[in-house]
């Protein structure tokens, strides 16, 4: 059998070293220590981790890269942010959004992100952003795995047109049923929100991805409606809670009879550590709230829960740069994940985790499998995450995609010159 493209002596989340990945056709042929045939291409990853490739389950790629196109947030507030927003999407034209959005794949293909669940507002009624990011998503099928979320970012109840726009976009290729309910009028609105649209995803064979609760609200319950719903409608593992920020500040009691309603229903989890460390907690004088969910808590429940990215460079966070490593960095510091089985908990939650919650087929190393991978400049996930570290090379079915340089220092000092790579010390080295 001829061998497309052979990586050598790879090391593996799972803790296995020395494994040979055999690629032919763009999927994955071998898998094994010490395959003998040559392959047409080889990459030596000898002491480097190869993981299957990121996955962002929350972005908004209409976002993305405008910051400072009206002008700056000088608060870093939601609020201005939110203000700056609704004035500039009025002014977006077709072709802004399509190259900012294929600048940002592009900075997602040089950091292993190959799939990317972004949300687009569908409040416009001329579908602006909609049209731009399916000609996107058209554009970037061969590199990278986009699925769109219709997001009526002011409500469908709140905001008349919503709903039909939501429709029209869902006819026009639009994947996934998307919602706010804390942003309806009420209460009462936001629960008949989150009904209404978990009914049209049920009707339609769709998932359900909603932003509830990105509050610090403790009486923010709408994920509890959101389970109700998902058990009544028999969506178990098609529905996913985004940010679910005001579980930080509920009270104890409640959240012990959540967690296990949100378990019977198949609920999945997105958290995104960047943005809910930012804009929640403005409100509090000291102590700060931190604004991410329960993180722990929940995958100790055996629910899924995935990091994402949300933001980049835009109105509501003026940072980021499509690193999913640095996005579960701060996710592991904010949820006191440092232990060493909650820090591959972090690593699944930007891998193996977002790809289930998106539903990929075909994702993972395995024999079998698309060849998807990242020859990281680090030799296990712990190091990975603890140096951001950097994507040596990027293979989409196969292919390289992508090459960058490793993260290595030369050092000239008094009476020596020495090297670098940032590395931790072997564990049992003499201490
Ligand atoms: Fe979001």
């Amino acid at each position: 059998m001829g061998i497309d493209l052979l990586i050598r002596s790879a090391n593996l989340a799972d803790g296995r070293t020395g494994v040979d990945i055999a690629i032919k056709d763009g999927h994955i042929a071998q898998m094994r220590p010490g395959i003998d045939s040559p392959g047409d291409e080889e990459i030596d990853a000898s002491g480097c981790l190869v993981s299957a490739p990121f996955v962002d389950a929350h972005f908004h790629m209409d976002t993305a890269l405008t910051d400072g196109l009206l002008r700056p947030n000088s608060s870093g507030t939601l609020l201005e942010g939110i203000g700056i927003w609704s004035e500039l999407k009025d002014r977006l034209t077709y072709e802004g959004i399509v190259e900012r959005a294929m600048r940002y794949c592009d900075w997602a293909v040089a950091r292993g992100l190959l799939y990317i669940r972004t949300h687009v507002d569908i409040t416009d009624p001329r579908l602006l952003a909609v049209q731009a990011l399916l000609e996107v998503k058209r554009r970037v099928a061969p590199y990278i795995g986009l699925q769109l979320v219709a997001f009526p970012q002011n409500g469908i109840l709140r905001t008349p047109t919503s709903m039909d726009n939501l429709v029209r976009s869902l006819s026009m290729g639009v994947e996934v049923v998307g919602g706010i309910p804390h942003f309806e009028r009420t209460m009462a609105d936001g629960a008949q929100s989150v009904r209404q649209l978990c009914e049209l995803a049920a009707s339609r064979g769709l998932r359900v991805d909603m932003h509830c609760d990105e509050s610090d609200d403790p009486l923010s319950r709408h994920v509890e409606t959101l389970a109700a719903e998902a058990t009544r409608l028999g969506l178990q593992g098609r529905v996913t809670g985004s940010h679910l920020t005001s579980m930080h500040s509920m009270d104890n009691y409640y959240v012990s009879k959540l967690i296990p309603l949100m378990r019977e229903a198949g609920l999945s989890v997105v958290a995104n550590p960047l943005v809910n460390i930012t804009l929640q907690g403005r409100h509090d004088t000291y102590p700060k709230r931190r604004g991410m969910t329960r993180v722990p808590e929940l995958i100790a429940a055996g629910i899924d829960v995935a990091f994402g990215q949300d933001d980049v460079l835009d109105p509501f966070y003026g940072m980021g740069s499509a690193d999913m490593l640095e996005v579960a960095h701060m996710g592991l510091h904010v949820a006191h994940m440092t232990g060493s089985a909650d820090v591959l908990h972090a690593f699944s939650a930007i891998t193996e985790v977002p790809a289930r919650i998106l539903g990929l087929e075909g994702y993972g190393l395995a024999v079998g499998r698309r060849a998807d991978l990242v020859v990281l400049d680090a030799r296990d996930p712990f190091d990975a995450l603890r140096l951001r570290a950097g994507r040596l090379h990027v293979i989409k079915d196969g292919r390289v995609v992508s090459r960058s340089a490793s993260q290595r220092a030369e050092l000239f000092l008094p009476g020596r010159e020495a090297r670098v790579n940032f590395g931790r010390p072997i564990l049992g080295s003499s201490p």
